[in-house]
């Protein structure tokens, strides 16, 4: 059975997410996320035809593994030793290959445009951090390609579930967009998603952004 959606990056209030804390909060058996993708993942992905895949912060790699199964060749890069041996056991035990990079996202430099899909979803670190993150990733996106960010949006803290309560961690809508100037924005919203709890349902807000490695006139 799966693990139902927690809210991802909801521990660690203070934001001190560094590897050693992510390493034990993988440390069970059992998944911390959802074995699912997640809704804006889905519904931004799922149309598209499948390419060169890279996952920034897979985690247990319920991303990278849905990527796969739809015939992505997918790289996941995360910089917990015990979330990528979870996703390597969880990718086998479905028959799909999916590539696991451990590596520090801060300092990780993709190839330039090799990618037909970017993804960091819940990637949740300071501006400082971040920026440099998305000018990676943006790079890192092919002619024609895609950047896709999902996470938890500065307007959770106020009005939405779970998430980190330090605002450092949250994400900014114009921030995220001022970051890829190179890219087409499709779609940029604060955008709400239910998430079931032991009290019932309760809705988060998040940030989801979707860029595209085209120019702007040749909209679809
Ligand atoms: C909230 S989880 C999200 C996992 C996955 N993207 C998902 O949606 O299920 C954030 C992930 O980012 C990873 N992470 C955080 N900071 C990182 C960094 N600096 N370098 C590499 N991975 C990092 C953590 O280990 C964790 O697996």
């Amino acid at each position: 059975m799966q693990a139902p959606e927690a809210p991802p990056g909801s521990g660690g209030a203070d934001g001190t997410m560094e590897r050693d804390v992510w390493d034990e909060r993988y440390a069970g058996p059992e998944l911390v996320w959802s074995g699912q993708p997640n809704k804006f993942v889905f519904d931004e992905v799922a149309g598209m035809a499948p390419g060169r895949a890279l996952d920034l912060g897979t985690g247990e790699g319920r991303h990278a593994i849905w990527l796969a199964s739809l015939g992505w060749q997918v790289t996941g890069v995360d910089f917990s030793q015990v979330a990528l041996a979870k996703a390597a056991a969880l990718a086998s035990s479905q028959d799909l290959s999916i590539t696991l990079l451990l590596a520090d996202i801060r300092s990780y430099q993709p190839a330039p445009g090799a990618f037909d899909l970017v993804l960091i979803a819940y990637l949740q670190l300071p501006w400082p951090d971040f920026e440099p993150v998305l000018h990676r990733a943006a790079a890192a996106v092919a002619p024609g390609g895609t950047l896709l960010v999902v996470g938890h949006d500065i307007e959770n803290l106020s009005s939405g579930y779970g998430g980190p309560q330090n605002p450092a961690f949250l994400h900014r809508l114009p921030e995220i967009v001022a970051a890829v100037p190179s890219l087409t924005i499709v779609r940029a919203e604060q955008a709400s998603r239910t998430v079931p709890t032991e009290a019932g349902e309760r809705v988060a807000i998040d940030t989801v952004v979707r860029a595209e490695n085209r120019p702007p006139t040749a909209s679809a």
